[in-house]
């Protein structure tokens, strides 16, 4: 089997502390698990912006065109660079320049321990989002004029097109159909933004005509918050824009034991042979970066769907099984009421990898 590159994008803040444990597994995978697998480190994210003003440059793009199958990011955003410059081109370089258009981003509970809502346990959560990762609040369309004078006006152009609405929504049918799920919502704002999310709720009707045996639900985003906190079991798939997709993720994650626990896949689904980028959901979480204390299972789990992408997903069961284990041998870090570091809870994680 000829191998796959992957390459590692460490990153900021927590970034390359989580990084390094996702590195650590993948190395086991090339050395011990099997995998024919190539690691390729990239020197990218504020510091390197700092040092030299490198963001993204066009070779370090066509040779993940051309010889990778996978990025891994591990997380961007510095206080020192607070315009976000160099992530954004990034970030958005990866997401937008190869059109990874589904951000999908499962939200699943391990452990009843993990489930904040009262009554509610880890069936209770399992549900995946789908979120346009193409167009929406993020495409930078927009400018300001009379900037720092009373007048000022700022503007960010929402955009939605016929081609990115359809076929998100097809990748969640199709997502849907695949995975024996039975139900999928979409979420919008159609009652404020009538022209945007009126062509959402068109599409989605229009598409979901096309699957009879999967049921469709329209929600608003505002109430999708709520039911999300009275009673999650209700929903299986959720498709929405970029900006709700953003924001519902972080509540998902909520319910999910938080953003160490959450992970996170970037692809093109009408293309198999497409690169993927994959992130763990959360940021570069500033205070507790350097400390050893960031919680590794969101970034080793974000490599068993990496894993899985790549055509082994048994792998992926196989991280989600040892990330299990741990969580129920209370062998975890201090935001889930554990007591190791980020190396010593990454470590159990891959101990338990190997044994199984
Ligand atoms: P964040 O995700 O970094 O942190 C939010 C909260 O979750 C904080 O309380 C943090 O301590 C906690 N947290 C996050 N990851 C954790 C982990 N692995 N273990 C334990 N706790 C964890 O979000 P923020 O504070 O809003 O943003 C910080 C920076 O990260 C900003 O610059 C933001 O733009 C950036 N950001 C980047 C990405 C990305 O690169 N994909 C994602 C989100 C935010
Ligand atoms: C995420 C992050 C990014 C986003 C930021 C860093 C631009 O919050 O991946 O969830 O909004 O997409
Ligand atoms: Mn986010």
């Amino acid at each position: 089997m000829s191998s796959k590159t992957i390459a590692l994008i460490g990153g900021d803040g927590i970034g390359p502390e989580v990084t390094h444990e996702a590195r650590l597994l993948l190395e086991w995978y090339g050395r011990e698990g099997g995998l024919p697998l190539e690691l390729w480190d990239l020197d990218l994210g504020a510091e390197r912006y700092l040092k030299d003003g490198t963001t993204f440059p066009e070779e370090v793009k066509k040779k993940i065109h051309d010889d990778c199958a996978a990025v891994f990011l591990g997380a961007l955003g510095d206080p020192r660079v607070p315009d976000m410059a160099h992530a954004r081109d990034i970030l958005f370089g990866l997401r937008f320049g190869f059109d990874l258009y589904a951000n999908i981003r499962p939200v699943r509970a391990l452990s009843d321990d993990l489930v904040p809502l009262k009554g509610k346990t880890k069936d209770d959560v399992d549900f995946v989002v789908f979120r346009e990762n193409t167009e929406g609040v993020y495409v930078g369309v927009g400018g300001q004029m009379r900037r720092n004078t009373p007048h000022e006006v700022a503007i960010n152009e929402d955009i939605n097109t016929r081609y990115g609405v359809e076929r998100i929504i097809v990748a969640a049918f199709e997502y849907a159909k695949s995975h024996g799920r039975k139900k999928v919502h979409m979420a919008d704002k159609s009652n404020a933004m009538r022209h945007a999310h009126e062509l959402w709720l068109r599409v989605f009707d229009e598409v979901g005509k096309r699957y009879p045996e999967i049921e469709r639900a329209h929600v608003y985003v505002d109430a999708l918050c709520l039911y999300l906190v009275q009673d999650p079991s209700q929903f299986e798939v959720i498709v929405t824009n970029n900006l709700f997709g953003d924001i519902v993720t972080d509540l998902g994650a909520g319910l999910q034991g938080g953003l160490g626990m959450a992970c996170s896949a970037n692809v093109h689904p009408a293309d198999p042979h497409r690169v993927g980028l994959f992130e763990p959901v959360h940021g570069s979480a500033p205070p507790l970066a350097g400390k050893n204390v960031a919680n590794p299972f969101a970034a080793l789990l974000t490599v068993g769907a990496l894993l899985s992408f790549l055509g082994w997903p048994d792998e992926e069961r196989r991280i989600e099984a040892a990330v299990t284990a741990a969580l129920a041998e209370k062998q975890v870090t201090k935001d889930l009421g554990g007591s190791l570091g980020t190396d010593a809870a990454a470590a159990w994680v891959r101990r338990r990898i190997a044994e199984s």
